[in-house]
């Protein structure tokens, strides 16, 4: 029987019989689920953005693309480049995977599959302590999930994470900074992508595409210090000689990295070239099944992500243009919903973010409903509160308190869900 939430009743009675969220490794969720994946964005891929984006159906985040260099040297660096909340992750109900058989799954996340025969040292990642993740009255998570009943008998209800992406051309500072950051994340990314002549020109980005045993080394040097277990991953572009894209997954496969993403370009494509989706299944089917894999580019729509995963073989999908456009994208919104640019607005000024970047984010997700006009109108708009307000006086109506407070979710306004 279709069950009818009640909307007048409180979270507490909403919720009392929530199972505690499953804390996975990323590549646990990988391996088990199709997670969604908010790609690192520089400048973007901030703390009240990552928040926005895991309302909305985005399970795994990425900081953006920080200096390992400057971030291990220097407290200024660190501050200026990365913060964080304990609220930041969501909490979803997540199908698995209809191929995944129990028993191999839960073995995997006790942990044997990551586990290096001659490391006997502690885990440092907790799979399930929920320590951190409830409320004062340890009753509720701190986020609850968009339903409070199960989908189905075969979802469960999982907590999201978020993954540092580190540039280095060095392992001592990538394992420094590794170490630094390492309590407040689920694991590391080493950016291998970056186009831009200034970071190839420092060796790092696209640089180490052609250097496998670098990257095999920065890779090893990070688990050595933070053991074998802990979740480091490679984010890749496909190489024009798919030869040498080969070599590098092969290499990296040996140090053990815990998941791969392949953004569907090479170092020379601009984005505005189609992603290549045969590049990134020859990627998928190089790994070979080792570890699972994320395809990215030109996710615009829920569509592309099917498209994505059934072309490819990729688990997870990786959206960056399409979520800035539109941070609804995996909930399946086929453009900015208003009740997302309010929370952006209210997850903003709890945060708090510089304005060109709060001006920035709404510019790309309104960029489609905006006129001409509007746009060269709202551009001219210098501070938070004359775009706030010109937004309200369009009807986006940000301050609504059913639009807003602190527990809030994509679809509970359209929640008709099936009871198990
Ligand atoms: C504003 C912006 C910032 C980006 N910053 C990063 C970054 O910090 N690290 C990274 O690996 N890629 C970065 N990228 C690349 C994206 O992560 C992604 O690989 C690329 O945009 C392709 O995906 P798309 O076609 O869905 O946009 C950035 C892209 C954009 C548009």
């Amino acid at each position: 029987m279709p069950q009818q939430i009640d909307h007048d009743a409180t979270d507490e009675q909403l919720y009392a019989d929530l199972p505690d969220p499953v804390i996975l490794k990323p590549a646990d969720l990988l391996s088990d689920y199709q997670p969604n994946i908010l790609a690192p964005l520089v400048r973007c891929s901030k703390l009240p953005f990552r928040h926005l984006t895991s309302l909305y159906e985005t399970h795994i985040t990425h900081t953006p693309m920080i200096l390992a260099e400057e971030f291990s040297r220097a407290q200024v660096a660190r501050i200026s480049d990365f913060s964080t909340s304990l609220d930041e992750r969501g909490v979803f109900w997540m199908e698995k995977k209809k191929s995944r058989k129990g028993k191999e799954a839960e073995h995997e996340r006790e942990g044997h599959s990551y586990s290096h025969p001659e490391d006997d040292r502690p885990r440092q990642l907790q799979t399930q302590d929920g320590s951190d993740h409830f409320d004062d009255t340890g009753r509720l998570p701190r986020r609850l999930p968009p339903t409070p009943v199960r989908p189905s008998a075969n979802h469960d209800l999982v907590r999201g994470c978020m993954i540092a992406q580190f540039a280095s051309p060095n392992p001592t500072s990538l394992a420094d900074a590794a170490e630094l950051i390492s309590p407040h994340v689920d694991g590391l990314d080493l950016n291998c992508g970056c186009p831009q002549r200034w970071a190839y020109n420092e060796g790092i980005g696209c640089a180490l595409l052609r250097k496998p045993e670098l990257v095999r080394d920065m890779v090893r040097c990070v688990k050595d210090r933070m053991g074998w277990e802990w979740p480091v991953s490679i984010k890749i572009r496909v190489d024009p000689e798919l030869k040498l894209t080969e070599q590098l997954i092969k290499t990296a496969l040996q140090a053990n990295i815990s998941h791969l993403t392949i953004h569907g370009r090479t170092r020379h494509q601009s984005s505005a070239d189609p992603v290549n989706l045969d590049g990134i299944k020859f990627a998928v089917e190089t790994v070979n099944g080792q570890v699972p894999c994320s395809g990215n580019g030109d996710i615009w729509e829920l569509n592309d992500a099917v498209i994505m995963r059934e072309t490819t073989g990729v688990s997870g999908v990786m959206g960056a243009r399409g979520l800035l456009a539109n941070p609804a994208l995996f909930a399946g919104y086929k453009t900015t919903p208003s009740h997302c640019v309010s929370q952006f607005i209210s997850l903003s000024s709890s945060y708090g973010l510089i304005h060109p970047l709060f001006h920035r984010h709404l510019a790309y997700m309104l960029e489609s409903q905006f006129s001409r006009a509007e746009k060269i109108w709202f551009n001219s708009l210098g501070g938070p509160v004359g775009a706030i307000d010109w937004l309200e006086s369009r009807g986006l109506g940000w301050r609504k308190q059913s639009e807003r407070g602190t527990i809030w979710d994509a679809r509970r306004g359209r929640a008709v869900v099936q009871a198990i």
